[in-house]
């Protein structure tokens, strides 16, 4: 079980897990705000003078980019930090952390290891969001289910389909799913799926069945909203890659797949996509492929989470 014990007085972002359905809700409630005021060209300066550091040690588009876009809208600054400060090789993780954190205000970090992030929170003294991890994929989630939301106007009564990995991706969605009522089916196969504690914890989080699995793709996207798949080989698998090619292979999202889905579900998928393995061309360039604004929305919804760690939803909402 991973510990996610913080400090007092600061929020980090770390899992799912750690939200209330309560908490996730005022962050989409905050974003809604935020999304419509850009729209509207209205200045948002709510972060100002304030900073945010990136520390990645794998790669990225969506996640570095809009939260560096997202912190400029809102008045602040960000920091990119390259490999010459030495993450985890000039000096211990630990004396990092606490010395960043004595110049920023918010730290995303992407890792391997899921620990990094949380021994990093435990000792930053300010606030850190998790950018990916082996485990989880926070900001993913929330701003997938965010995008779920806006697309159909409401979460109630919408199901997903996971077809694929039982991956970081999954398991923070997974979670999302189970906080706020969202019905999950997924179709992974077996030694792919969930660890039975990941399950247990899924449970207590609400999902009280559990997800759903089942063998069959054709099975899960039947009654589905939303058709959501991620690569078979994530960042640092890249040596199972022909393993989860043969694997995966019946799993592809190729329009005979949605074939089967009902005409007004949508496609998703987290990006980057690998064309020709989980999906094909026809689906993701597809009339119902709306994954350019579900990663549009990664940056509106981390607006909302900087804003809400940051405890400035108040200063935002009152009067609106
Ligand atoms: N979906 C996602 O996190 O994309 P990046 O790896 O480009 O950040
Ligand atoms: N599951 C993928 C997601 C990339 C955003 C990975 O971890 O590589």
């Amino acid at each position: 079980m991973h510990s996610n014990s913080i400090k007092p007085r600061i929020r980090h972002l770390l899992t799912v897990e750690s939200l209330s359905p309560d908490e996730i809700r005022m962050i989409f409630r905050i974003t809604r705000e935020l999304k419509a005021r850009r729209a509207q060209g209205i200045a948002c300066p709510f972060l100002a003078g304030r900073v945010l550091a990136l520390l990645f040690e794998k790669p990225s588009l969506r996640t570095r980019v809009s939260f560096e876009a997202g912190i400029a809208q809102l008045g602040g600054t960000s920091l990119y930090l390259g490999a010459e400060t030495g993450f985890g090789k000039r000096e211990s993780s630990v004396d990092f952390a606490r010395v960043l954190g004595q110049y920023v205000d918010l730290v995303v970090i992407r890792a391997f290891s899921h620990e990094t992030v949380v021994t990093f929170a435990q000792h930053a003294g300010c606030s850190v969001i998790n950018g990916l991890t082996d485990h989880a994929h926070p900001c993913q989630a929330l701003a997938d289910l965010y995008t779920i939301e806006e697309h159909f106007g409401t979460l109630e009564g919408q199901t997903i389909a996971w077809v694929g990995d039982g991956n970081n991706v999954a398991r923070s969605l997974a979670m999302g799913c189970a906080k706020l009522g969202v019905r999950l089916i997924m179709a992974t196969p077996s030694g792919y799926r969930f660890s039975e504690q990941y399950v247990s914890q899924l449970r207590q989080a609400g999902m009280t069945a559990g997800p759903e699995v089942v063998d069959d793709p054709v099975e899960a996207v039947r009654q589905a909203s939303v058709v959501y798949t991620d690569v078979w080989t994530s960042m640092g698998q890249e040596a199972e890659t022909e393993e989860r090619r043969r694997v995966f292979a019946p799993y592809q999202v190729n329009s005979r797949l949605m074939s089967f889905a009902p005409k007004q579900s949508v496609f998703m998928h987290c990006m980057p996509a690998h064309r020709g393995e989980e999906v094909t061309d026809e689906v993701i360039d597809g009339p119902q492929s709306i994954v350019v604004i579900q990663a549009a929305n990664r940056m509106h919804v981390q607006k909302g989470i900087m804003v809400w760690l940051l405890n400035l939803a108040d200063a935002l909402l009152s009067g609106s």
